[in-house]
């Protein structure tokens, strides 16, 4: 990390090299390249890759969120978005299902949680600051469980 400048207080300012960071599998098809969490605000950035043929269950943005589409696409109640469209979503927005017809990366910047529909009225999961960290954990766990060091014969360290 480069040294700051004096008198430069970053306070959570951030310069992300996403070549060099792990895409995280979200539970739901989705993979996430997570840039942010705030745990102040609750707020978080991430691009977010989804496979053709993702579905995105109904929610209702909590928080407002905007999305702008690097690559692919995604239809949803608000219209087609496709590479280059940004996307704008107010606290309250209600959804139905989002599909992607094709391989989507959008950058995600979401400034609340967001609540998925149990199909009852009520919430099924919320995606909050506090889950997305929760991803970022495991994944970080993960990795850490599957790639144990251990001296093998000869002295020789070998990946378990
Ligand atoms: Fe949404």
């Amino acid at each position: 990390m480069a040294k700051a400048a004096p008198g430069y207080d970053s306070i959570g300012s951030a310069l992300v090299r996403t070549g060099k960071k792990e895409w995280i599998n979200a539970g739901d098809g989705n993979q996430f390249l997570v840039l942010r969490i705030s745990k102040e605000t609750g707020a978080w950035s991430a691009l977010v890759k989804a496979p053709a043929g993702q579905v995105n269950a109904p929610h209702t943005h909590i928080g407002p969120a905007d999305f702008y589409v690097l690559s692919g696409g995604f239809d949803y109640r608000g219209g087609s978005a496709r590479a280059g469209d940004w996307v704008y979503e107010a606290a309250g927005t209600v959804h139905e299902a989002t599909t992607h017809p094709m391989d989507t990366v959008y950058l995600a910047n979401v400034y609340g949680p967001v609540a998925f529909h149990d199909g009852k009225g009520g919430f099924a999961g919320i995606l909050d600051w506090r889950a997305v960290q929760a991803m970022v954990d495991k994944a970080k766990q993960k990795k850490k469980v599957a790639a144990p060091v251990t001296a093998a014969k000869g002295g020789k360290k070998k990946a378990a």
